[in-house]
């Protein structure tokens, strides 16, 4: 059988890129559209859950990595930065060493997840903490980028936004035609923006008959795109959506306009709930922040803003195993310990409650 080759060479027909590109893979892309009947038989919609969290590095941002990666190393960059919540980060560690240059990573201190850090860690990064919140390190890449031999790799570069918008192709050419809503987590807004490009050129291309409409949602304590104002002390749990002022802040607004779409908040409580019923009756492990994707379904659902057998389609953005620690507390906040018992088949039988040739 054929290997999915990544997304620069499956659609390279369709993105900036050259025979003088030198293209960095890791494989991405080409990830599982899953249909979630759990998630269809409460809502009344027809829901498929793409899972980004089987990208190499665990989420969606190799998509946008492999393009910007593969454009600095053919403008002869040495040495990439990003400010990151933990994604970015591990995505630019494992990309910049695939191609043999250096990434340098600044992250808020203290607040991003350790599978996420142990990625830069391992890609060999040079991991800087800085002790504020991501806008904070956002600013300083920008400068560092700016001022000095540094390529910067956040999707404030075009190019990110231009390898994630392959997500919505493949969306596409699975379900043969765009949903009608698309619901996705929303932090600096580019991949809200990235999925919003790709539709519309589906649809410019007659790949796509329909505009699905953007649905993406925020962190309570982190939403500026809800409330129209910069936070400056953005809070949640879901880590990696922890952004108080989204550097694609007016992209999004304009992909909004365009596709009727909507931004909405849920509280913490509202996202750990959703990550419980997506690992619990889909079968789906992800991070807190792809969760908020189920609990804005949800929330949209039940004050009746998706009609009865809509198509639906929500990205969940980051593997569960990037930051497990939710998955073992209970929603009381109690911990989760499995029983122990010991070297006794009768014993574990009786913990399971299993009856002798029952
Ligand atoms: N979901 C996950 C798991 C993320 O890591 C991010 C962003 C988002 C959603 C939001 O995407 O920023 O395009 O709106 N993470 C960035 C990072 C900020 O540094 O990894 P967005």
């Amino acid at each position: 059988a054929k290997q999915w080759r990544g997304v620069l060479h499956e659609y390279a027909d369709r993105l900036d890129i050259s025979d003088a590109t030198p293209i960095v893979t890791l494989g991405e892309g080409g990830t599982p559209l899953i249909p979630a009947r759990y998630l269809s038989e409460r809502t009344g919609a027809e829901v498929w859950v793409k899972y980004e969290g089987m990208n190499p590095t665990g989420s969606f941002k190799d998509r946008g990595m492999t393009m910007a990666i593969s454009k600095a190393v053919e403008h002869g960059a040495k040495a990439v930065i990003c400010a990151s919540t933990g994604n970015t980060s591990a995505s630019a560690a494992a990309y910049a060493t695939h191609a043999g240059i250096t990434a340098a990573v600044l992250v808020p201190e203290g607040k991003i997840a350790m599978g996420k850090l142990s990625q830069a860690v391992a890609h060999k990064a040079e991991i800087i903490q800085i002790q504020g919140n991501f806008d904070d390190c956002l600013d300083i890449a920008r400068e560092l980028a700016a001022n000095y031999p540094v390529h910067l790799v956040n999707s404030v570069n075009p190019d990110r936004i231009e390898g994630q918008k392959t997500a919505a192709y493949e969306v596409v050419e699975v379900l043969g035609d765009a949903p009608d809503f698309h619901i996705l987590p929303v932090g600096n807004a580019g991949n809200y923006t990235a999925y919003h490009r790709g539709y519309r050129e589906e649809l410019a291309r007659g790949a796509a008959t329909t505009l699905p409409r953007m649905f993406g949602f925020q962190a309570a304590g982190s939403a500026p795109l809800v409330t129209g104002a910069v936070v400056r002390k953005p809070d949640t749990i879901a880590s990696a959506i922890r952004i108080g002022n989204p550097a694609s802040w007016e992209l999004a607004l304009a992909a909004h306009a365009d596709s009727d779409g909507y931004f909405g908040a849920i509280d913490d409580a509202g996202i750990l709930e959703a990550h419980r019923l997506l690992s619990q009756e889909v079968g789906v492990f992800v991070e807190p922040a792809s969760a908020i994707s189920v609990a804005g379904l949800l929330e949209r659902a039940a004050v009746g803003a998706i009609p009865r057998g809509a198509r639906v389609v929500l990205t969940v953005t980051g593997h569960g195993l990037k930051d497990p620690q939710w998955a073992l507390k209970r929603a009381d906040g109690s911990e989760v310990a499995p029983t122990v018992v010991p070297v006794d088949t009768a014993e574990v039988a009786d913990v399971l409650g299993l009856v002798r040739g029952g």
